[in-house]
């Protein structure tokens, strides 16, 4: 039974998981979590590409056809170069919704909130330059959340002032949409919709992505499960893992698993 794989360097790619899951509730999903080499917003490209080729030989060995980069950064760095190293799997990538953000702006002020990585990408600059041009873009990279999703830490007080000194000066300067480029940042958005108050629009690419799985599951004539089981795996530490995807799921799994690889 062929299944659709997702990745990402820890448990941001849930984010991604959760809408594939809703828009295809009857396949199998394999996820797999880079945890011993999370964040990997501040490693060079091809060290991005290497990771993310050993973990797409692992989820093609776990009967994976069509994968998702559910991973900002690893698509920035690694996307082109999936699709040439392993030319028999459909990989969907992600990207900062830079478009929708600058055609729906009325203040001309837009932010995008993103890893360094994704900020000093290729793809990031051409997309800005190709549709941003006459546009005021914010490229801003939170420093702390990504560790603070990954210890499952998306509620505290401290969490909420960290989202507030990201947020806050964005809404002074008149930005008016947000677009949420890094797949971590979602689990956040309760807190940061309280900041912004309705003065903003977030904006969370995972439902346009999953409904892209959807398609290109469609045109592969990918066979869906009767069980649709969800599998999870970590390169890291198991118990701290389930207790974080348990949280940010809501519900709890039994299908996972600590990889080496
Ligand atoms: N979740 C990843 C993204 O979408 C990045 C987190 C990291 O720095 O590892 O960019």
């Amino acid at each position: 039974m062929t299944k659709i794989g997702l990745f990402d360097s820890g448990v941001g790619g849930l984010s991604v998981l959760r809408a594939v899951a809703r828009e295809l509730p009857a396949y199998d999903l394999v996820y797999f979590a880079d945890q011993k080499y999370c964040p990997y917003g501040l490693r060079p490209p091809r060290e991005i590409r290497a990771l993310s080729a050993r973990i797409t030989k692992f989820l093609i060995e776990q009967n994976c056809r069509v994968v998702v980069v559910a991973c900002n950064t690893a698509s920035a760095a690694a996307l082109y170069f999936l699709r040439e190293t392993f030319p028999d799997i459909a990989f969907i990538g992600m990207e900062p919704a830079v478009k929708p953000a600058a055609s729906a702006t009325r203040s001309g002020k837009i932010a995008v909130l993103a890893t360094r990585g994704t900020l000093e990408g290729e793809l990031f600059g051409n997309t800005r330059d190709e549709f941003a041009r006459e546009i005021k873009v914010n490229a801003v990279y939170p420093p702390d959340w990504v560790e603070r999703v990954e210890r499952g830490d998306i509620d505290s007080p401290e969490t909420f002032s960290s989202v507030r000194a990201v947020i806050q000066p964005l809404l002074d300067a008149g930005v008016d949409e947000i677009a949420l480029g890094c797949t971590h940042y979602p689990f956040l958005a309760p807190l940061i919709e309280k900041v912004v108050d309705g003065r903003a629009t977030i904006l969370d690419p995972s439902d346009a992505v999953a409904k892209q799985t959807a398609r290109v599951v469609a045109t592969r004539g990918l066979s869906s499960s009767r069980s649709a089981t969800q599998t999870f795996y970590t390169s890291s530490e198991l118990a701290s893992f389930q207790r974080v995807l348990t949280k940010l799921l809501g519900v709890s799994h039994t299908n996972v698993y600590q990889t080496l690889l």
